[in-house]
């Protein structure tokens, strides 16, 4: 294996330097992209393949795009091709792949899966969402975040809902990039325990703070961002009931976006369910960023892409 490979598993894994160049270069290439209407060729000849365990529209597109855009290749390996782990052990898997491709883009239920895919592959390897985190996205929430506010220093991020993947890839880049964060939802539903204390302490090196509350309208009061996701996350369809139970009250609905400043964006890492978790007047109306954030998944592939390639 190559000492030298650049995995991009988790954001604690990243220095603030580090996240702020994959955002500039994001940047930098996303602009590019509008005014000329490509990019460099600077993944020719690099391919990408990308194991799917789940569904997905955005990271399959965008990562398939990101790579086109930048002269490279990448192809999907759907759950019915490859058994992960169960037609073949994970870590032949990776071998195999690894012999194959420049790079593997995994979306996995277990997080331990995409662990042990970048241990045994001596190629670079992307978390493409976990039943743990999914940290391209908070790449994408990130960049738009900067994009909106010019800034991400001293911003209010308040999560509302499920403690879940979404939530802490976005709490631990607000953590490292000096960004507030509040996350407020049931009791019981609270980010892990462990992740959260990772978060404190990048909290305390930049200088922001990370609040657990319980009181919606105490948590959106000064917040600059209102961050929401499904209540039932993939693999969590036999909790459902249950979670459907629990979850109303932390609705992002008009009444509750009356509670925060008129200049508040809104933002959900989609896919979106209307009337649940956020209302269709919320989603579609003027303080909603959503469809920005999504496109910025191809933009912010392109950051990651370059820095694990090492162009
Ligand atoms: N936000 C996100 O990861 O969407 P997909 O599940 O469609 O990839
Ligand atoms: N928390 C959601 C995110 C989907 C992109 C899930 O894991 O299903």
């Amino acid at each position: 294996m190559s000492g030298a490979k650049r995995d991009f598993l988790a954001i604690a894994d990243f220095s603030a330097e580090e996240l702020w160049r994959m955002l500039r270069r994001a940047m930098d290439l996303k602009r590019q992209w509008q005014q000329d209407g490509m990019n460099p060729p600077l993944l020719a000849g690099k391919s990408l393949g990308m194991v799917f365990q789940k569904p997905s529209l955005r990271t399959r597109v965008s990562f398939e795009m990101a790579m086109q855009h930048l002269g490279g290749y990448a192809f999907y390996l759907g759950p019915q091709e490859i058994g992960l782990g169960k037609r073949e052990a994970i870590s032949d898997v990776a071998r195999v792949l690894a012999g194959y491709v420049d790079a593997i883009m995994a979306r996995v239920f277990d997080h331990e899966h995409v662990l042990e895919l970048a241990r045994w592959a001596d190629v670079p390897v992307i978390n493409g969402l976990s039943d743990y985190n999914h940290p391209c996205q908070a790449m994408a929430d990130m960049l738009t975040m900067y994009e909106h506010f010019g800034r991400l220093k001293g911003l209010r991020i308040t999560f509302v809902g499920d403690g879940n993947n979404v939530a802490v890839s976005l709490m631990h880049a607000a953590a490292k990039l000096g960004a507030h964060f509040t996350w407020v939802g049931p009791q019981g539903y609270e980010p892990p325990a462990d992740a959260v204390a990772q978060a404190r302490a990048f909290a305390e090196a930049s200088g922001s703070t990370i609040a657990l509350l319980h009181d919606p309208a105490e948590a959106v009061a000064d917040a600059d961002v209102i961050y929401t996701d499904t209540w039932v996350s993939m693999g969590q369809e036999e909790e459902a009931q249950k979670r459907m139970r629990v979850f109303p009250p932390y609705q992002v609905n008009a009444a509750l976006l009356a509670k925060a400043k008129p200049t508040t964006i809104v933002m959900h890492c989609l896919p979106a369910h209307r009337g649940y978790e956020i209302t269709d007047e919320v989603m579609d109306g003027p303080q909603s960023v959503v469809f920005q954030q999504a496109h910025n998944r191809l933009h912010a592939q392109k950051g990651i892409l370059v820095e694990v390639f090492g162009v």
